[in-house]
């Protein structure tokens, strides 16, 4: 248990893993891979497997690619449990030699946390092990002791409320819509104007596009417009280049308004908002004072300004709003997972082995840093 530890961020997109106190995570993308077609040549290769993670799945339209874990739910164990592995071999650690500290969204099912400390100390003979949710990592992270973090990421849009270190967890919002869901939005939009990227790995073109040319815009739109083209152009990996209309250059605006794509989830603005309504009243000003964003999908050009201007227009008068967007806050959760996994107090709240064997999951809920 003296050995540092393994560090891991787990999203429903890619684990930011590497050993605590390191600069910055690696990116591995939670994505795996079935071949198409049949490979004439025989090879000794990893290639050969029928399943296939990282750098055998670089090109990706001979696979049939997908995520393992869905809006932060584990849906395929096996393939799960190989892009952790590749994961821990990047960051060149041995299983048996070091604790980990793996991340959760909030709510998560138990039966699979469960699952997962099984594979990790049964398989893989980890010493001991921490379960840690994003939003209260990412708070942690940002050094401040009060603070409602907004986690929106490819699966999951979360919110964390903290008070001088007390968790409130009780308050907290987990809505399992996010970035991948604007992606399948922009593809419905580009198809509507004669271009489909259909198959899995065109999807990641639409990802593409989205996070290069995409934004939010400044209030509520009318999908009136005519559908009129935008002076965007993006080049396709054929050569061919495709126009994107208004509507799809503003796809991201479905965080705002779900109801744009036909889903019932709450948008942004009343996510945060009924996070803090659900909080005691002396609390409240301080939550919105201090909101920190956090996952890959808040480097949306514009969506910052957008959430502050509809969050004030509900914010009661007294309370003065201050939304914070630290640089690097796609790996905040990591971050805040590094520094915890460097306390002398990691030690006793991570579950060693023996004491799994002994106790089983019960042990691992009650020690959720949460
Ligand atoms: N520059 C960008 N602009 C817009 N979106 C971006 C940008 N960079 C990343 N994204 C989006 O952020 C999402 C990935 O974010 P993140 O890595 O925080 O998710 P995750 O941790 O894998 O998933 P989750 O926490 O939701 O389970 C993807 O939908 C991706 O398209
Ligand atoms: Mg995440």
């Amino acid at each position: 248990m003296d050995n540092v530890t393994f560090v891991a961020d787990i999203g429903s997109g890619s684990i930011k893993a590497e050993v605590a106190g390191a600069d910055a995570p690696r990116i591995i993308e939670n994505v795996v891979g079935i071949p198409k077609h049949k490979r004439i040549m025989p090879s000794l290769s990893a290639s050969d497997a029928s399943l296939l993670t990282g750098k055998d799945i670089e090109r990706r339209g001979l696979f049939k690619l997908s995520n393992p874990m869905f809006h932060g739910h584990v849906r395929d164990a096996r393939g799960f449990q190989l892009v952790l592995k590749q994961a821990v071999a990047q960051t060149g650690v041995e299983f048996r030699d070091h604790p980990f500290l793996l991340t959760e969204a909030p709510n998560v099912n138990r039966h699979q946390r469960s699952e997962m400390a099984q594979f990790i100390f049964e398989e893989c003979q980890v010493p001991a092990l921490l379960f840690a949710v994003q939003g209260v990592l990412s708070l942690y992270a940002s050094g401040a002791t009060t603070g409602l973090v907004l986690d929106i990421g490819e699966g999951v849009t979360q919110t964390s409320p903290v008070v001088d270190y007390y968790s409130l967890r009780d308050c907290a919002r987990r809505v399992d819509f996010a970035g991948q869901d604007v992606t399948l939005f922009l593809q419905n939009m580009l198809r509507q104007s004669g271009c489909f990227l259909d198959t899995s790995a065109e999807c990641s073109i639409v990802r593409d596009i989205k996070e290069m040319h995409c934004k939010v815009s400044s209030t509520v739109r009318r999908t009136d417009d005519g559908n009129k083209s935008s002076q965007v152009r993006h080049m396709l990996p054929d050569g061919h280049e495709i126009a994107l209309s208004n509507d799809a250059m503003y796809a991201p605006d479905l965080l705002f308004a779900p109801s744009l794509g036909g889903y019932e989830h709450p948008g942004l603005t009343a996510i945060v908002h009924e996070t803090i309504r659900r909080c005691d009243l002396d609390v409240r000003q301080s939550l919105y004072q201090g909101i920190f964003v956090a996952g890959g999908t808040t480097l949306t050009e514009k969506l910052n300004e957008r959430l502050i201007s509809e969050l004030a227009k509900d914010t009661p008068k007294n309370c003065r709003l201050k939304l914070h967007a630290p640089e690097g806050r796609r790996f905040t959760a990591w971050t805040g997972a590094s520094f915890l996994a460097q306390l002398d107090s990691f030690k006793s709240l991570a579950t060693k082995r023996s004491e799994w064997e002994e106790h089983g999951e019960r042990i691992l809920n009650a020690r959720l840093f949460a």
